[in-house]
C-alpha cells in the first residue's frame, strides 16, 4: 500500500513517536530545541551520549522522554546545512521510514522545518522528506497470502507538522508523479516472469492511455513486415509473442516539434537462449526488462505532471528462451536497418533487440536525440558496481545534460568510452557485424558500439543499467529489490533539457 502522507500544523501532544530534526554539528532546529527544553535537556544529552553528528539519515532514539506525551523521540539528522539538497533530504526521509518500519509502530509525526541557512523552504523540506519516506516504504507483496509480523512492518501513514500545511501539501503534490512513476517501474520489475511476459507488459503500457499517453503495440507479424529480424530472432525460441510497444507524449506547445526518443530493453526473462546461462541466480534475469520499466515509469511521470515536452518511447519486449525453434549461435539475421548480424552468442540478446528498436524509433519519429536504457552487460557491473550506471554518448551536450540530471536526481552515471577501436572488434567473417567480440575485454563498450551501429546522425546516449536496476540491499530511498532506476533521471533530464524553463 502506498504511504499516505499528510501535513498539519505543529502540535506537540503526540502519543506515539515524535520526530525532530537536527543538522550536522549536531545543531537542533528550533522545534527540536523546544522539545529539548520540554524534556529537561534529554534530547541534547542523548545526542551527546550517542556521539551523534546528525549526518543525513542518522537517527538517535530517545525512549520514554520526560515532560511530553510522546513515547519516543527520534532525532533525524539532515547532514551539513550547506550540503542539504533534495537528494539528501530524500535519503533522510528514507532512513526515517526504514527506522519507523522496524519500530513497527506507526503513527509517527515529524516536526518538519528548515534551517535559515538552508536554501530549502519548510514546505519543500517536508515534501522531500515525505517523498524519501514514501519511496523507501515501497513493497511488493501481492503474492503473499500470509505475512509474519516482521513482513507487515510497512508504514501506512506519515504525518508531517509544518508551519504552512497548504504550501507543503502543494509541494508534495508536485513530487507525487515522480513517486508514482518510480513505483510503476518497480512493480513491473518485481513481477515474476511467468506473469510479466511481453504481451502483459504491453497491456500494462496501455494503462498509460488513461494519463493521456498514446500507446500502440506491434506484434510479430507486423515486425516481420518491417524486417525486424534481429529482434524477432531473439524471441523466436519463446512461446510468448514478442511485442514492440510504442508510446507518445506530445506536451510541447508545438506537438510537431521533433521529439526526444526513449528506447528500452524489455527482456522479460533472459535465460541466455541456447548460450544458456548458469543456473545459480538465474531467477534474477526477470529484471532484464529494467530499461523498459524505466521508460514506462518515465512516461507515467511525464504524463501525470503534464510535461511540456514531446517524448516518444519504443520498447522491445521479448523473452530469450532455449527451444527447438530458438536461434542458434552462428545464425545470421537481417536487422530492420538492412545490416546483417552474425549471432555468435545468443546471450548477447539485448543489443539485438535494441538494434531494431532504435532503428524503428529513428525512422518513425525523426527524434532530435535518442536515449536507450538497457540491462545490457555484466561488464558494466564489474566496472561501476551497483550504484552507478554507465553512460555512453556520441554527443557531449547530451552527456553533460544527463550527468547534470544524474546529479540532481541522485541516480548516478559515469561516462564510459565509445570508439572505433572497440567497433573494429565486432567485425564478422561472414556478415556486417557479429554480436560479441572475441574475448571479454571492455564488454560494456563493445555492447554500446554495437548499438551505435544502428544510430544515424543524431545525438545518442546509451545507459547500461545492468548493475543498478536491482538492489540486493535496501539503501536511501530504495528497499531491497527493484529500484526503478532511470525514471527520475529521465524526468530530470527532460525538465532540464527539453522543457521551457518555468
Ligand atoms: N542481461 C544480460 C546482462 C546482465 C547480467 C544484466 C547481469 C544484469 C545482471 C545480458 O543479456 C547478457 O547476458 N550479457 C552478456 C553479454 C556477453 C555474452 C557478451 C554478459 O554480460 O555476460
Ligand atoms: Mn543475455
Ligand atoms: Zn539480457
Amino acid at each position: 500500500m502506498t504511504l499516505a502522507v499528510d501535513f498539519s500544523p505543529f502540535e506537540t501532544n503526540w502519543t506515539t513517536t515524535l520526530v525532530v530534526l537536527a543538522v550536522e554539528g549536531p545543531v537542533l532546529l528550533p522545534k527540536a530545541r523546544e522539545i529539548d527544553e520540554k524534556t529537561g535537556g534529554q534530547v541534547s544529552k542523548a545526542l551527546k551520549a550517542a556521539n551523534a553528528k546528525a549526518k543525513s539519515g542518522e537517527i538517535v532514539e530517545i525512549l520514554a522522554p520526560a515532560g511530553i506525551s510522546a513515547q519516543k523521540i527520534l532525532v533525524l539528522g539532515l547532514g551539513a546545512v550547506e550540503k542539504i539538497a533534495a537528494k539528501t533530504l530524500e535519503a533522510a526521509g528514507g532512513a526515517l521510514a526504514a527506522k519507523l518500519q522496524k519500530a513497527g509502530e506507526a503513527p509517527a509525526a515529524v516536526c518538519a522545518e528548515s534551517n535559515e541557512a538552508s536554501s530549502h523552504s519548510d514546505a519543500e523540506l517536508a515534501a522531500r522528506l515525505a517523498l524519501g519516506a514514501r519511496l523507501r516504504n515501497y513493497r511488493f507483496d501481492k503474492y503473499r497470502t500470509t505475512q509474519t509480523e516482521d513482513e507487515q512492518a510497512g508504514l501506512d501513514k506519515l504525518t508531517l507538522f509544518v508551519a504552512d500545511p497548504a504550501a507543503a501539501t502543494q509541494a508534495y503534490g508536485r513530487l507525487v508523479p515522480l513517486a508514482d512513476g518510480v513505483d510503476f517501474a518497480r512493480d513491473l520489475v518485481s513481477e515474476p516472469p511467468n506473469v510479466l511476459f511481453p504481451v502483459e507488459m504491453a497491456a500494462r503500457a496501455k494503462a498509460l492511455t488513461a494519463l493521456g499517453v498514446k500507446v500502440s503495440v506491434l506484434g510479430e507479424a507486423e515486425m516481420a513486415g518491417l524486417g525486424m529480424g534481429a529482434l524477432l530472432g531473439v524471441g523466436q525460441g519463446s512461446r510468448r509473442e514478442s511485442q514492440l510497444i510504442v508510446l507518445e507524449w506530445r506536451g510541447a506547445s508545438n506537438p510537431d516539434d521533433a521529439p526526444l526518443a526513449l528506447v528500452g530493453k524489455g527482456v522479460c526473462f533472459d535465460t541466455g537462449g541456447i548460450s544458456l546461462k548458469p543456473a545459480a541466480d538465474m531467477w534474477d534475469m526477470k529484471f532484464d526488462m529494467g530499461g523498459a520499466a524505466a521508460v514506462l515509469g518515465a512516461f507515467h511521470t511525464l504524463a501525470a505532471r503534464k510535461a511540456k515536452a514531446n517524448v516518444v518511447g519504443v520498447i522491445a519486449a521479448v523473452e530469450n528462451m532455449p527451444d527447438g525453434n530458438a536461434q542458434r549461435p552462428g545464425d545470421v539475421v537481417t536487422s530492420m536497418s538492412g545490416q546483417t548480424i552474425e549471432v555468435l552468442n545468443t546471450d548477447a540478446e539485448g543489443r539485438l533487440i535494441l538494434a531494431d528498436a532504435v532503428w524503428y524509433a529513428q525512422q518513425t519519429f525523426k527524434p532530435r536525440a535518442l536515449i536507450d536504457l538497457a540491462t545490457l552487460t555484466g561488464a558494466i557491473i564489474i566496472a561501476l558496481g551497483s550504484e552507478i550506471a554507465g553512460l555512453f554518448a556520441n554527443d557531449d551536450t547530451l552527456a553533460a545534460d544527463l550527468l547534470a540530471a544524474a546529479e540532481t536526481s541522485g541516480e548516478r552515471l559515469w561516462r564510459m568510452p565509445l570508439g572505433d577501436h572497440f567497433d573494429k572488434k565486432i567485425k564478422s567473417q561472414i556478415a556486417d557485424m557479429q554480436n560479441i567480440a572475441n574475448g571479454r575485454d571492455a564488454g560494456a563498450s563493445i555492447g554500446a558500439v554495437f548499438v551505435g551501429r544502428f544510430i544515424r546522425d543524431i545525438p545518442w546516449a546509451h545507459l547500461d543499467i545492468a548493475g543498478v536496476a536491482w538492489t540486493k540491499e535496501a539503501r536511501d530511498t530504495t528497499p531491497k529489490g527493484a529500484v526503478g532506476f532511470g525514471v527520475r533521471l529521465l524526468d530530470s533530464y527532460i525538465a532540464r533539457a527539453a522543457e521551457p524553463s518555468a
